[in-house]
């Protein structure tokens, strides 16, 4: 089959749509991904004893307390504590 160079550059195009969309799907998952991981570590961590409190109840600075406070509580590592925290600050 020969291949014009029309047709050539529709597939190119059909091509680089694809590696675009892929491309930008792909970030989007990524960030809900992370976002889901704080939220998802504070609901299932933060209300085993009280009421989960809502990311507004204190400021940026306060939630960096309460989380080295409630890590210690909560027995969570670092890593899980940094992430509820930063989903918090939000
Ligand atoms: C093992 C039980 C336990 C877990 C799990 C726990 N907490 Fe607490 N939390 C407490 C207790 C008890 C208090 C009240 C006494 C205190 O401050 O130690 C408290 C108090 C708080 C307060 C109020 C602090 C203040 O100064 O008024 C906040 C905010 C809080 N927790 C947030 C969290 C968050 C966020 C998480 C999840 C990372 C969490 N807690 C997990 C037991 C827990």
């Amino acid at each position: 089959m020969k291949i014009s160079a029309k047709n050539f550059t529709a597939i190119a195009l059909v091509g680089l749509a694809a590696l675009g969309f892929i491309g930008i799907n792909g970030c989007v998952e990524g960030k809900q991904l992370a976002e889901k991981n704080g939220m998802k570590l504070w609901s299932e961590n933060c209300q085993r004893c009280h009421f989960s409190p809502s990311s507004n109840a204190f400021s940026n600075e306060e939630w960096k307390t309460v989380g080295m406070h409630m890590q210690s509580r909560a027995l969570l590592t670092s890593n899980e504590r940094d992430k509820i925290i930063e989903f918090l600050q939000n």
